[in-house]
Order: structure tokens, then sequence, then C-alpha cells
């Protein structure tokens, strides 16, 4: 039910994710995630943005923000190659997926997952006007997402700070990686040295959506960082436009053998 086009690609590479219900999205678990009103408001509210969302989002998180400059060096963080598959989390509409096609051509995959149906729809259109038959959406919840094996890597812009769980997220998406496979996560923060009262107005601007202070309280951009550390291996952390956002990237740790450590 999660699935809502695999156009061309075998089934077992997206599946058993159903963290969300797809009929009617909000309220319902699969004892993955736990239902909570933050997440419902959450659902609505994208539910609203979605019909205008690649507009709105242009003036992300201000007018003039280098958006799209950011998205190209996420996905150049990534190292893809022709042939790859690469997981988009929280897709929504699918601002990436013409970058990421450009990266890996048509004989790669790009999996968009997403909580919010509505945004996915909207994605589905774009796979549709394009013609591109190798993507498929999953509507999921990204903290129970059961990630396929042995992805070539994974993406997240502007959206793992919304997810309380995002130090899982960023472990259970390692495990799935590929050896050498490629993590990426692109999203704002607040800067540092920033007077308490600035970064609330100016995050009041871009996240009226949202539970500001529980964000701002919660730092999630250091919960990131700290998970991608301890995670990756080639952790990097770049912060961007003046400290209002930042990418984190890094690769798949090398293997462990199984002696290792005994004796
Ligand atoms: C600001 S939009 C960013 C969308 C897209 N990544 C982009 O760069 O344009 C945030 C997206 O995160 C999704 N989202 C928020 N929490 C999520 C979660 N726990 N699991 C999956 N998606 C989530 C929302 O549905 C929304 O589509």
């Amino acid at each position: 039910m999660g699935r809502l086009d695999a156009a061309g690609l075998d089934e077992h590479t997206v599946s058993q994710t159903d963290s969300v219900s797809q009929t009617d999205g909000v309220g319902q678990t699969d004892g993955v995630g736990q239902t909570d009103s933050a997440r419902e408001h959450l659902i609505e509210t994208y539910r609203k943005k979605a019909r205008h969302y690649d507009i709105t989002s242009r003036l992300y998180p201000a007018p003039g923000y280098p958006q799209r400059t950011q998205r190209l060096q996420a996905v150049q963080a990534l190292g893809l190659r022709p042939g790859d598959t690469v997981i988009d989390m929280a897709c929504g509409t699918g601002l990436n997926f013409p970058l990421l096609q450009q990266a890996v051509g048509p004989g790669g995959r790009i999996v968009g997952v997403d909580l919010t149906d509505a945004m996915l729809a909207r994605a589905q259109d774009q796979i549709k006007a394009n013609g591109w038959s190798n993507v498929s959406l999953m509507q999921a919840d990204a903290a129970g997402f059961d990630f396929p094996a042995e992805v070539d890597a994974i993406l997240s812009t502007y959206a793992l700070t919304q997810v309380p769980e995002c130090a899982e997220v960023i472990a259970h998406g390692t495990a799935a990686l590929a050896a050498g496979g490629r993590w990426a996560v692109l999203d704002l923060k607040v800067p540092g040295r920033t007077p308490g009262w600035l970064a609330q107005l100016g995050t009041a601007t871009v996240r009226p959506f949202a539970a500001i202070d529980e964000w701002m309280m919660r730092r999630p951009w250091e919960a990131i960082r700290a998970a991608m550390q301890a995670e990756l291996a080639d952790f990097s952390w770049t912060e961007l436009f003046f400290g209002t956002a930042f990418l984190a990237a890094g690769s798949s740790p090398p293997i462990r053998s199984l002696g290792a450590g005994q004796g």
C-alpha cells in the first residue's frame, strides 16, 4: 500500500514499508512509528501546501535564498554514477528528481519516500509529465522506513530536521548502504552566535507551520551531525549561507570482520 508507483522497478526493491496507511494517511500506525499530534499536524500542513509547493518553495526559506545551488551541492556530495540507486528521503514533490536523474541516468533508480500523500501525488504528476520510468514513490514515515538493502546513496533535503527520530533514520539508512554508498543531508539550521530572539524571528518566518520553539530547543541539526559522524566514514559538515543551512555527508563505514576485536 505504501507504493504509489514503481514503473520499471522490481517488486522487492521497495517493499514492506507501510509505516502509514495510504488510505487516510493520518493517525494510523503499523507499530513502527507512534502517532502523535505533531505528526498529524505536519501531514495536514503539507497536504495544504502540496498544491503550490513547487512555486512557494522558491521563496523558501526566504526570497532569493540559494536553494537550487544547495540542492546541487547535496546531489554532488552523493558522488552518483550512471546506473546507481538513490533514495530521496522525505522527497516531497520531487524537486530533487531532475538533478538525481541527471546523475543516475535512465539506467539508475530513484526511490522517493514521504509521509504526506498529497506531496507524493505532486511528485507523481512530475514523474508522469517527464515520462520517467525509473522512479518509484513510497508513502512511509522516515522513522519506521525499512530501507531497501544495498542502495548506492541516500539523500534528504530540507526535511530531516522535522523528524524527531532523525538519528535512527541515519543509522537505518547507513545499514542499508552498499559498500562505498553515500548519505547526504541538506537542511536548515539556526546560525551559531545568533541572538535567541533573532533566531526565533527568522525561523518563524520560514517555518510558520512548525513548533518553532520545539525545533530550536531540540537543535536537530546537532543530532544529525552526531549521528552521521558516528555512523559514517569520510564524514563532512559544511555550513552554508552564513550558517543558515548545513550539508552533512559521509560514506558507508568499512565492513568489520566477524573476528575483529577478538583475541
Ligand atoms: C520542506 S518539505 C521538503 C521536501 C523535499 N525534500 C524538498 O527538498 O523539497 C518537507 C517534507 O518532509 C516530509 N516529512 C516530514 N516528516 C516526515 C517523516 N517523518 N517521514 C517522511 N517524510 C516526512 C513532509 O511530508 C514534506 O514533504
